[in-house]
């Protein structure tokens, strides 16, 4: 048994959610693969409403928090089925279909994209703000038994994701020097070995002691690939928008938008302009620095 299941459920949830894992894994090879994944998505969408501990949607598992609300697993899967069918009929009673095609591709390679053939581009990358998407899915994969531990998360999920979070540098060891040199950085390398170089001193001074340096190198390293790689597939009209925020690691100030507009121009895109949606880091008591940051489109083009 993986400890964070019995971390978040009582035993008798648990037998309940077991019980409804199992009958998935017998139905779903008479299944459909349609009917497998919308069935998969239904159990995994419940798999937060039953557990007695903080586990909002998009958090990472709060071992420690209670929650008032708990759903019996069956009902919360009821409610999940409902919801879907209702949306379904909702797409049918307009008498339309998602003409939507998921395609499992890295942003950075975008490997199975022809040249040439998008043109129009609507995005919203992670920010470069710590936040691991890999640990944000770890109580849904734990339950499906695709990692077994924390540590696992790292070869299964987070490898193949934009460095965006500390774990990920310390993982992978990161050295700065190297990173810097990487080629796809010359249009922002002076601005941002300062932001490195002052992010490494600071960090000294922290108990945390997080790798914020090698993070920020680590991360327009990526985002310059995948300007590379949405310069090969798209049309020479498309239009692209990207959501962006900046941020401010250990209240070092670090201009996203701007570097991100100097990496696209650099991948062969002629213009970008940045259009303000709202502030951010001004309301809250408990921030961690009160440098002020804002939220917006980047909008890219030819
Ligand atoms: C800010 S979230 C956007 C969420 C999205 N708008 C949604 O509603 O699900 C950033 C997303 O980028 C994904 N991501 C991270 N690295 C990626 C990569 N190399 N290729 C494609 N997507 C990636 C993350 O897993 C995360 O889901």
């Amino acid at each position: 048994m993986p400890v964070l299941l019995s971390k978040c459920y009582t035993e008798e949830v648990l037998i309940h959610l077991f019980k409804i894992r199992q009958a998935y894994l017998e139905l779903a090879p008479t299944l459909s693969e349609e009917l497998q994944s919308l069935t998969f998505l239904a159990i995994s969408a419940t798999l937060r409403l039953s557990s007695y501990v903080g586990t909002a949607q998009w958090q990472y598992i709060l071992p420690n928090k209670r929650k008032a609300k708990i759903s019996k697993p069956l009902n919360a899967l009821d409610i999940q089925i409902a919801l879907m069918l209702e949306d379904m009929h909702c797409m049918q009673c307009l008498r339309t279909a998602s003409q939507a095609t998921l395609l499992k591709e890295d942003a950075r390679i975008l490997e199975g994209i022809p040249d040439k053939s998008i043109d129009l581009v609507i995005t919203s990358p992670p920010y470069a703000n710590n936040y691991d998407y890999a640990d944000a899915t770890r109580l849904e994969m734990t339950f499906w038994g695709e990692v077994n531990s924390w540590g696992d998360l790292h070869d299964t999920v987070r490898k193949f994701l934009i460095r965006s979070s500390t774990q990920h540098v310390s993982k992978d060891r990161l050295k700065l020097d190297a990173l810097i040199a990487d080629p796809i950085l010359e249009p922002i390398r002076d601005e941002l070995i300062l932001v490195c170089k002052e992010l490494e001193k600071v960090r000294e001074t922290k108990a945390g002691n997080k790798a914020y340096h090698t993070m920020i190198a680590a991360y327009f390293v990526d985002m310059g690939s995948v300007f590379h790689a949405l310069r090969r597939v798209t049309t020479s009209d498309c239009k692209i928008c990207f959501i962006v925020g900046d941020s401010a690691p250990y209240g070092v100030y670090v201009p996203v938008e701007q570097w991100f507009g100097k990496l696209a121009n650099e991948a062969g895109f002629c213009l970008w302009s940045f259009e303000k949606i709202r502030q951010r880091n001004i309301k809250w008591k408990n921030r961690k620095h009160n440098i002020p940051l804002h939220e917006g489109r980047l909008w890219i083009e030819n």
